[in-house]
């Protein structure tokens, strides 16, 4: 174990993303553990910036585990961006005798620690976005409160869309990705999932569909739309046009990044946030906590960025032939 690190930070970056409260307190009872100080730094990269930084002890995370957002709060920062905010940040950690930092986020955080790194800071990254959308991994904080926040949104929908017999068109967030789009796609029997990366977008051949559909005897159409496609409102309109049948277009939006956490991203997020600090404490930096087949792992941030990954076309097969 190295002595080089003696105080830890933490922070929020990005889009907040349920369980990231666990992975905080994580952080924190693992560093105490290893004797280390921890200071949590608000706000993300901008609160760094402000020196918005405060102590942290076991008390100061008692009772968050099962709390949505991230009571360190977050945000997206134009300033880090510039060198000499990168600059002025590492110099602020310095000041603060912080030597070592934890960045939970997605990304664009782990490309903001990268930059931290070169000025002299220990940095490792745990994956929190709901979006799924870090390819190093094949788990990220808060994906699965997300897609069951939307599941129950999508079964209510569909409840009122039975009664009606209508189509609805559902948005779901993702950012480029379809994560969460397959994830409701699958657990929602949704009659049809367009993603942004099987964009093979054919309004015809789904119009026919629901035609068909609807001639077989089925009183709803659920269509899941990633946020990554979009026009959901212009949409519906054109297929209640060309179908005949009332269609309505609903985007759920920010209500899938809040919520408790479930049980998964609780524990996946104890245990990545556990997982950060050994790896920091024996002296490892520029690393990204990862989930790779059942496994916890790290890789080097390079390497994590300039992975890729995409959705199981397997899962996409599947989702269709259950959808009929
Ligand atoms: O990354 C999480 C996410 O909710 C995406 O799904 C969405 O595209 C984006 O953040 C929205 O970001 P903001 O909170 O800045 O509007």
């Amino acid at each position: 174990m190295s002595d080089e690190i003696r105080t830890i930070g933490v922070l929020t970056s990005g889009g907040d993303a349920p369980g990231m409260n666990a992975a905080i307190r994580a952080v924190v009872r693992t560093s105490l553990a290893y004797g280390r100080k921890v200071k949590g730094i608000r706000k993300g990269y901008s609160g760094l910036l402000k020196n918005d930084i405060i102590d942290l002890d076991s008390r100061s995370v008692t009772d968050i585990i099962g709390v949505g957002g991230t009571f360190l709060y977050t945000s997206r920062s134009a300033k880090f961006r510039t060198p000499e905010g990168q600059k002025q940040a590492a110099q602020i950690c310095r000041d603060n005798g912080i030597d070592g930092i934890v960045i939970i986020g997605g990304d664009g955080s782990f490309r903001g620690a990268k930059a931290l790194s070169k000025y002299g800071i220990n940095v490792v990254g745990v994956p929190g976005t709901i979006d799924l959308d870090i390819a190093c991994t094949d788990y990220t904080i808060g994906f699965d409160t997300a897609v069951n926040t939307a599941m129950e949104a999508i079964d209510k929908v569909r409840d009122t869309s039975t009664s009606h017999e209508r189509c609805s068109i559902i948005e779901v967030m993702g950012r480029n990705c379809g994560y969460i789009a397959i994830g409701c796609g699958i657990a929602n029997g949704a009659e049809e999932i367009i993603l942004p990366e099987y964009y093979n977008y054919d309004e015809e051949r789904i119009v026919e569909h629901i035609i068909e559909s609807r001639q077989n005897g089925k009183r709803h159409y659920i269509i899941i739309n990633a946020e990554g496609i979009g026009h959901s409102t212009s949409m519906a309109r054109r297929i209640e046009a060309a179908t005949g049948i009332e269609t309505r277009a609903t985007i759920l939006g920010y209500l899938q990044r809040g919520g408790c956490p479930t049980a998964r991203d609780r524990v996946m997020a104890s245990m990545m946030g556990a997982y950060a600090v050994n790896i920091l404490v024996a002296g490892k930096t520029d690393r990204v906590v990862a989930y790779k087949n059942g496994d916890l792992c790290d890789f080097d941030i390079d390497e994590a960025l300039n992975m890729t990954k995409s959705i199981d076309s397997l899962e996409y097969s599947v989702a269709n032939i259950l959808s009929r």
